[in-house]
Protein backbone atom coordinates (compact mmCIF):
# COMPACT_ATOMS: atom_id res chain seq x y z
CA UNK A 1 0.00 0.00 0.00
CA UNK A 2 1.62 3.19 -0.73
CA UNK A 3 1.61 5.95 1.44
CA UNK A 4 -1.11 7.88 -0.24
CA UNK A 5 -3.56 5.20 -0.91
CA UNK A 6 -6.26 5.55 1.29
CA UNK A 7 -8.17 2.62 -0.09
CA UNK A 8 -8.14 0.92 2.59
CA UNK A 9 -10.82 2.60 4.31
CA UNK A 10 -12.75 2.28 1.74
CA UNK A 11 -12.22 -1.41 1.92
CA UNK A 12 -14.03 -1.38 4.99
CA UNK A 13 -16.24 1.33 5.02
CA UNK A 14 -20.24 0.45 3.87
CA UNK A 15 -21.68 3.84 3.94
CA UNK A 16 -20.04 7.55 5.02
CA UNK A 17 -22.93 8.57 7.15
CA UNK A 18 -21.54 12.22 8.18
CA UNK A 19 -18.36 13.68 5.26
CA UNK A 20 -15.78 15.39 6.69
CA UNK A 21 -17.09 18.75 5.25
CA UNK A 22 -20.23 18.18 7.11
CA UNK A 23 -17.89 17.74 9.92
CA UNK A 24 -16.09 20.84 9.33
CA UNK A 25 -19.22 23.50 8.45
CA UNK A 26 -21.34 21.37 11.83
CA UNK A 27 -18.25 22.33 14.00
CA UNK A 28 -17.94 25.95 12.58
CA UNK A 29 -21.75 26.63 13.12
CA UNK A 30 -21.86 24.67 17.17
CA UNK A 31 -18.52 27.19 17.88
CA UNK A 32 -20.36 30.16 16.55
CA UNK A 33 -23.14 29.41 18.52
CA UNK A 34 -21.26 28.46 22.02
CA UNK A 35 -19.00 31.55 21.69
CA UNK A 36 -22.09 33.42 21.36
CA UNK A 37 -23.83 31.81 24.45
CA UNK A 38 -20.62 32.24 26.49
CA UNK A 39 -19.53 35.77 25.28
CA UNK A 40 -20.03 36.74 29.25
CA UNK A 41 -17.53 33.91 30.29
CA UNK A 42 -13.84 35.26 30.19
CA UNK A 43 -12.14 32.00 30.12
CA UNK A 44 -14.23 28.63 29.22
CA UNK A 45 -13.02 25.08 30.22
CA UNK A 46 -13.59 22.30 27.70
CA UNK A 47 -13.55 18.98 28.77
CA UNK A 48 -12.66 16.29 26.95
CA UNK A 49 -13.70 12.67 27.23
CA UNK A 50 -11.22 10.00 26.17
CA UNK A 51 -10.57 8.57 23.64
CA UNK A 52 -13.00 9.13 21.13
CA UNK A 53 -13.89 12.69 21.53
CA UNK A 54 -10.14 13.64 20.44
CA UNK A 55 -10.71 14.78 16.98
CA UNK A 56 -14.31 16.71 17.84
CA UNK A 57 -11.68 18.48 20.62
CA UNK A 58 -8.78 19.62 18.52
CA UNK A 59 -11.13 21.12 15.74
CA UNK A 60 -13.80 22.59 18.06
CA UNK A 61 -11.44 24.12 20.26
CA UNK A 62 -9.58 25.66 17.51
CA UNK A 63 -12.64 26.78 16.02
CA UNK A 64 -13.45 28.40 19.15
CA UNK A 65 -10.00 30.18 19.21
CA UNK A 66 -11.04 31.62 15.57
CA UNK A 67 -13.96 33.06 16.80
CA UNK A 68 -11.56 34.76 19.71
CA UNK A 69 -12.74 32.66 22.51
CA UNK A 70 -9.99 32.00 24.94
CA UNK A 71 -10.76 28.50 26.71
CA UNK A 72 -8.65 26.02 28.54
CA UNK A 73 -8.46 22.25 27.80
CA UNK A 74 -8.63 19.34 30.61
CA UNK A 75 -9.10 15.84 29.51
CA UNK A 76 -10.72 12.96 31.32
CA UNK A 77 -10.78 9.40 30.68
CA UNK A 78 -13.58 6.86 31.54
CA UNK A 79 -14.29 3.42 31.22
CA UNK A 80 -18.26 1.50 31.40
CA UNK A 81 -17.76 -2.05 33.11
CA UNK A 82 -18.51 -4.71 31.19
CA UNK A 83 -19.40 -4.76 27.50
CA UNK A 84 -19.81 -1.22 25.37
CA UNK A 85 -22.59 -2.26 22.80
CA UNK A 86 -24.52 -2.56 26.26
CA UNK A 87 -23.33 0.12 28.42
CA UNK A 88 -24.19 -0.48 32.03
CA UNK A 89 -23.52 3.32 33.63
CA UNK A 90 -21.29 1.96 36.20
CA UNK A 91 -18.47 3.69 35.06
CA UNK A 92 -15.02 3.95 35.88
CA UNK A 93 -12.41 6.88 35.82
CA UNK A 94 -8.60 5.66 34.12
CA UNK A 95 -7.71 9.45 34.37
CA UNK A 96 -9.26 12.01 36.50
CA UNK A 97 -8.91 15.93 35.68
CA UNK A 98 -5.63 17.58 36.07
CA UNK A 99 -7.36 20.95 37.82
CA UNK A 100 -9.79 21.86 40.19
CA UNK A 101 -12.82 22.69 38.31
CA UNK A 102 -14.71 24.94 41.22
CA UNK A 103 -16.01 27.84 40.08
CA UNK A 104 -15.62 27.63 36.36
CA UNK A 105 -17.64 27.67 33.30
CA UNK A 106 -16.94 23.79 31.81
CA UNK A 107 -18.28 22.48 28.45
CA UNK A 108 -18.19 18.99 28.14
CA UNK A 109 -16.98 18.18 25.00
CA UNK A 110 -18.34 14.60 24.09
CA UNK A 111 -17.73 12.22 20.67
CA UNK A 112 -21.51 10.90 20.76
CA UNK A 113 -24.47 10.38 23.07
CA UNK A 114 -25.69 6.39 22.97
CA UNK A 115 -27.44 5.38 25.85
CA UNK A 116 -26.57 8.41 27.78
CA UNK A 117 -25.34 6.48 30.65
CA UNK A 118 -21.55 7.56 30.63
CA UNK A 119 -22.60 10.91 29.88
CA UNK A 120 -24.97 11.06 33.10
CA UNK A 121 -22.65 10.04 35.24
CA UNK A 122 -20.24 12.09 34.10
CA UNK A 123 -22.32 15.37 34.67
CA UNK A 124 -22.96 14.34 38.41
CA UNK A 125 -19.13 13.81 38.85
CA UNK A 126 -18.89 17.23 37.20
CA UNK A 127 -21.85 18.84 39.50
CA UNK A 128 -19.91 17.57 42.61
CA UNK A 129 -16.61 19.17 41.90
CA UNK A 130 -18.63 22.26 41.91
CA UNK A 131 -18.14 23.93 38.63
CA UNK A 132 -20.18 27.13 38.12
CA UNK A 133 -21.80 25.44 35.04
CA UNK A 134 -21.54 22.34 33.27
CA UNK A 135 -23.16 21.86 29.32
CA UNK A 136 -22.42 19.37 26.89
CA UNK A 137 -21.37 19.76 23.00
CA UNK A 138 -21.99 16.34 21.45
CA UNK A 139 -21.17 16.04 18.05
CA UNK A 140 -23.51 13.05 17.35
CA UNK A 141 -26.36 11.67 19.39
CA UNK A 142 -28.30 8.63 18.65
CA UNK A 143 -31.33 8.89 19.62
CA UNK A 144 -33.33 5.92 19.43
CA UNK A 145 -30.77 4.39 21.87
CA UNK A 146 -31.23 6.51 24.92
CA UNK A 147 -32.07 5.02 28.34
CA UNK A 148 -31.47 8.40 30.25
CA UNK A 149 -32.12 11.62 29.41
CA UNK A 150 -29.41 13.46 29.86
CA UNK A 151 -29.09 17.50 28.93
CA UNK A 152 -26.88 17.92 25.92
CA UNK A 153 -27.61 21.56 25.21
CA UNK A 154 -25.51 21.20 21.83
CA UNK A 155 -25.92 18.70 19.20
CA UNK A 156 -24.13 18.54 15.83
CA UNK A 157 -25.81 15.39 14.28
CA UNK A 158 -28.69 12.79 15.26
CA UNK A 159 -28.17 9.25 13.61
CA UNK A 160 -29.67 6.19 12.73
CA UNK A 161 -29.28 3.60 15.97
CA UNK A 162 -26.28 1.90 13.98
CA UNK A 163 -22.67 1.17 14.75
CA UNK A 164 -20.46 4.02 13.45
CA UNK A 165 -16.55 4.37 13.32
CA UNK A 166 -14.32 7.35 12.03
CA UNK A 167 -13.19 10.64 13.52
CA UNK A 168 -11.87 9.25 16.90
CA UNK A 169 -14.60 6.66 16.97
CA UNK A 170 -13.56 3.18 17.40
CA UNK A 171 -14.19 -0.48 16.81
CA UNK A 172 -11.75 -2.39 18.76
CA UNK A 173 -9.11 0.39 19.05
CA UNK A 174 -9.51 0.53 15.06
CA UNK A 175 -10.52 3.52 12.55
CA UNK A 176 -10.27 6.29 14.68
CA UNK A 177 -8.24 8.36 12.25
CA UNK A 178 -10.54 8.33 9.29
CA UNK A 179 -11.26 11.70 8.67
CA UNK A 180 -15.29 11.13 8.36
CA UNK A 181 -17.87 8.84 10.19
CA UNK A 182 -18.91 5.53 8.57
CA UNK A 183 -20.86 2.17 8.92
CA UNK A 184 -18.33 -0.92 8.46
CA UNK A 185 -19.07 -3.73 6.55
CA UNK A 186 -20.50 -6.66 8.26
CA UNK A 187 -17.26 -8.27 6.87
CA UNK A 188 -15.27 -6.52 9.27
CA UNK A 189 -17.09 -8.06 12.11
CA UNK A 190 -16.76 -11.27 10.98
CA UNK A 191 -13.44 -11.41 10.76
CA UNK A 192 -12.92 -9.75 14.22
P1 LIG B 1 -23.28 5.75 26.26
O1 LIG B 1 -22.92 5.72 27.72
O2 LIG B 1 -24.08 4.53 25.87
O3 LIG B 1 -23.95 7.03 25.84
O4 LIG B 1 -21.92 5.54 25.48
C1 LIG B 1 -21.13 6.56 25.09
C2 LIG B 1 -19.79 6.09 24.59
O5 LIG B 1 -19.83 4.81 23.94
C3 LIG B 1 -19.32 7.08 23.54
O6 LIG B 1 -18.64 8.14 24.13
C4 LIG B 1 -18.46 6.23 22.63
O7 LIG B 1 -17.14 6.21 23.09
C5 LIG B 1 -19.08 4.85 22.74
N1 LIG B 1 -19.97 4.61 21.59
C6 LIG B 1 -21.32 4.71 21.57
N2 LIG B 1 -21.82 4.45 20.35
C7 LIG B 1 -20.75 4.20 19.55
C8 LIG B 1 -20.61 3.89 18.14
O8 LIG B 1 -21.57 3.80 17.36
N3 LIG B 1 -19.33 3.72 17.70
C9 LIG B 1 -18.24 3.81 18.50
N4 LIG B 1 -18.33 4.11 19.80
C10 LIG B 1 -19.57 4.31 20.34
Amino acid sequence: MGANDESWYDADIQRVIITEEQIREKTEELARKIAADYAHVPNVLLVCILKGAVMFMADFSRELGRQGRPVELEFIAISSYGQRATSSGVVRILKDLDRDIAGRHVIVVEDIVDSGLTLSWLLKYLESRTAASVEVVALLRKPDAIKVQVPVKYVGFDIPNEFVVGYGLDFAERYRELPYVGILKPSVYARA
